[in-house]
This record gives structure tokens, sequence and C-alpha cells, in this order.
């Protein structure tokens, strides 16, 4: 194991960072500790995925969704096991889009070919002429097979694990990485002490930017300071902070300790490949208040990012409802994704006309952990690269069916709050009314 301590100050490039902002109005990482267990992370971009809540798939529905612009599609089988198929009819390689589910069974809208949850076509002799299904069925059968990926529910997600090859049989993929390293409860709290509430929203930028932006603890003061309700992060507070950052195979984590209070955690960042970020207020086995952040890669700058906020507080339902305390938690979530939202699609583009040189990016020190992660970003993307099938992923094609949760952020704002007056309205000026009128 190695242990090393920088004291920052010392370092040449404490002045660099302190250059771009106010007197005053700067975060200070101190020190740093990096332990690292062993060398680095051992899990790729290929892995378990969170698609979505539990929830959000009823029975004889259909959940359209695409990763690394494959399209997918997601549904509950008869006994209400999910399934997560290839969005490619294996007769003629139309979508399933305007087809249906039902009991478990899926049908193409193209011919009519319907095939069994375990994948198999249960009419082959509508898509063919019955003399050539009788001589040559089971060639047939093995052929006109549903291309799958495994599926997991846990913690009231749908998980699933995006591979190299769709396999016809669950059986024939292997897992690199443990299911385990992405359970709550292994993760330092159980789900079941706290309440929760969740966003979903689709960005038109790159996936890995946006993890980036949740690693990147500098910017929540300066972009964030005004939205988050808590008055360590501001922006015109000097606040000082030493860092740990450990290093194993299964993720990477970053501690911050106040400078007066070296035992206290001011927060915790923990980065489970490929796309789940934790993050701690303080620390997780006394924390009030948890976040988890999923990032899906869609596809080529496209991303969907779910936040599911866990809190200890304000737990009682009623009071909850009375205070409409769930939308005004989401309202504070649409905002930071709004302010981070032009950053991105403008670093997404920088990045991708090669206009960000090498020489252009200065990682400094308090960025060690985004250092990490680029290093892990590059080195997973020569080994796996998910695009390779991607040919022309301009088409755009599957757009309409897949951004369900709109990038224009504010349109989700302006939903919510419609939502807030409207229950404002119901619960407490519809009541007075009445009583109004009644006296
Ligand atoms: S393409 Fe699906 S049944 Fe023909
Ligand atoms: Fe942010």
């Amino acid at each position: 194991m190695e242990n090393r301590q920088i004291n920052f100050f010392k370092s040449k490039d404490f002045n660099t960072v302190l250059k771009p902002f106010k007197k005053g109005t700067v975060v200070k990482i101190d020190s740093f500790d990096i332990r690292e267990s062993q060398k680095e992370l051992k899990i790729g971009l290929y892995g378990w995925y969170a698609i979505c809540p539990t929830e959000e798939l009823k029975k004889n529905k259909i959940h359209y969704f695409s990763l690394y612009d494959t399209p997918l599609l997601l549904y509950r089988d008869e006994d209400e096991k999910v399934r997560c198929i290839k969005n490619i009819c294996p007769h003629r390689g139309a979508s399933f889009y305007g087809g249906n589910v039902l009991n478990g069974v899926i049908t193409c809208p193209y011919h009519g070919a319907k095939f069994s949850s375990l994948g198999s076509c249960q009419n082959l002799d509508r898509i063919t002429c019955s003399h050539i299904v009788d001589t040559n069925y089971d060639n047939y059968a093995k052929k006109i097979h549903l291309a799958q990926y495994k599926v997991k529910e846990n913690d009231d997600y749908i998980f699933v694990y995006f591979t190299k090859n769709s396999e016809t049989d669950l059986n024939d993929i292997n897992e690199d990485s443990p299911f385990s390293n992405y359970e709550l409860i292994n993760n330092g709290f159980n789900p079941k002490d706290y309440v929760s509430e969740e966003v979903l929203v689709d960005f038109k930028c790159d996936w890995s930017r946006i993890i980036e932006n949740h690693l990147d603890i500098l910017h929540i003061f300066w972009v964030h300071g005004d939205t988050i309700p808590d008055k360590d992060v501001n922006k015109n507070v000097l606040v000082s902070f030493n860092q740990k950052i450990n290093i194993n195979p299964k993720y990477i984590e970053s501690i911050y300790y106040y400078k007066n209070d070296p035992t206290k955690e001011f927060i915790r960042i923990k980065y489970i490949p490929p796309g789940r970020i934790l993050i701690y207020k303080e620390d997780p086995s006394s924390s009030r208040y948890l976040q988890v952040l999923d990032h899906i890669p869609l596809g080529d700058n496209r991303a969907r990012v779910i936040v599911r906020h866990y809190r200890k507080f304000l737990k009682n339902k009623l009071i909850n409802n009375l205070l409409l305390f769930k939308e005004t938690q989401k309202k504070i979530f649409y905002k930071i994704f709004d302010e981070d939202y032009m950053i991105l699609k403008t670093q997404t583009y920088n990045h991708k006309l090669g206009l960000i040189q090498k020489d252009e990016i200065k990682l400094l020190g308090e960025d060690k952990i985004i250092n990490y992660f680029w290093k892990w970003y590059k080195k997973s993307e020569d080994k796996d690269y998910p695009w390779k099938n991607i040919k022309n992923s301009n088409l755009n094609i599957y757009d309409d069916l897949i951004l369900k949760h709109p990038p224009e952020i504010k349109k989700l704002e302006v939903i919510n709050n419609i939502n807030i007056i409207r229950k404002t309205f119901i619960r407490f000026a519809a009541p007075l009314l009445l009583l109004m009128l009644i006296i």
C-alpha cells in the first residue's frame, strides 16, 4: 500500500489554483493522502449499468433505451422478471416499436413474429412458408431468436449487464464485475432506513463529461453555491479541506475532511465504474443524506442521469406531502443540472472537435480523482471500445423514442413548478375556499 502526504501549500500549483478566483472565494485542498491498495480499477466500460427505477417498468409495457447507441428495450416476462433484449427483430431487423408485449410474449409489428420470454419464436409458420418450416424447423428456430442481456433488480433499480455481445442464452454471458459492488448495503448504507426521491434527465452531451462533473468538487462551490442549501457550500466562503483518495480494483473514492476538524468528513465521492457515483454527506455510517447518481451512455452525445437522493430526515409521509418536499427537492435537482448543462455542452463540443489539446488541460492537485478517472476511461475505451459497431450514429432515429426526459431542462422544471402550484392549490387554497363558502 502506498501512502503519500503532499503539502499542497508547498506545491507550485497552488498559486495557479488561486488565479481564476478572487481572494476569499476559493476552496482549498490543503493536503493529500493517496492510498492504492492495488494499482488500478479492474472494471471497464462493459459492466452493470442502472438503467431505470424499478417502478418505471410496468407489466405489459416496454421501456426503450440504448447503450452506446445500441437500441435496447426492457419488459417484464410472465413471471414479472425483467428481460433486456436488442430492439432489433431477428426476422428482418425491424424495431419492436409499435409492437406489444402481453404476458411476457413480445410481438414484432412488422410480420407479427411472437417471441417467448426465453427468446424463441413461437409462430415461425407466420413468417415463412410452412413446407420450409417442416423440413428445416430446428435451423430456423435457432436463427430466429432474441438477442438478450443479463438483468438484475436491486435497491429499486433495474440493472443491465452490457457486454460486447448479446446472447441468445443468458447463461453464455460471463460477468467481469460482480454485481455486489453496486448493492447499496455493500457501500455502507441500508436504503430501507431512508426515504428517497429522484429525477431522470437526458443530456445532449458526452457521458464521460458528466461523470467528470460529478467527481469535481471545486465547481460545486462556484457553480452551485447559491443553489445547494448548505452553509458550507458557498461561493463567498473560504472552506479548507484535506483530501484522501482511495483506489482499489472496485472503485475510486475521494474523501474531503474539514481542515479545522481533520476527523470530520465534509463529503465523500465514490465512483464505481462504469456508471455509478455515490456522494455521502459526512461519514457513511452516520450520514443523514446520500446521493446515488447513475450515468447511462445512451449514445454519442446523449446520456441519461438518474439522481436519487436518500435522506433520514423528514421521513413522515404526511408532513412530506404537506410541505411538498419531493417537489421542492426536484426543483433543486433541475436547477443544479441546468447550471451545469451549458458548461457540459461546450466542453463536449471542444472535446469532440479535438480543440482541447493536452497542454490546455491543467489538472491540478485537487483534481487528482479526475485525473484517475480520465486515465481509467482512456484505457477502458482502448480495451473495450463499445462504440466500434456504430457506423453512423448521426441518424438519431431513436431520439424521439428514447430521450424521454428532455435535455431542455427548463421544460422539466416548468412541469415540476406547475405540479407545485397545482398541489399547493389542492392542499391549501381549495379547502380554504370551500370553508369560506360554507361560512
Ligand atoms: S421483422 Fe419482425 S417479424 Fe419480420
Ligand atoms: Fe455540477
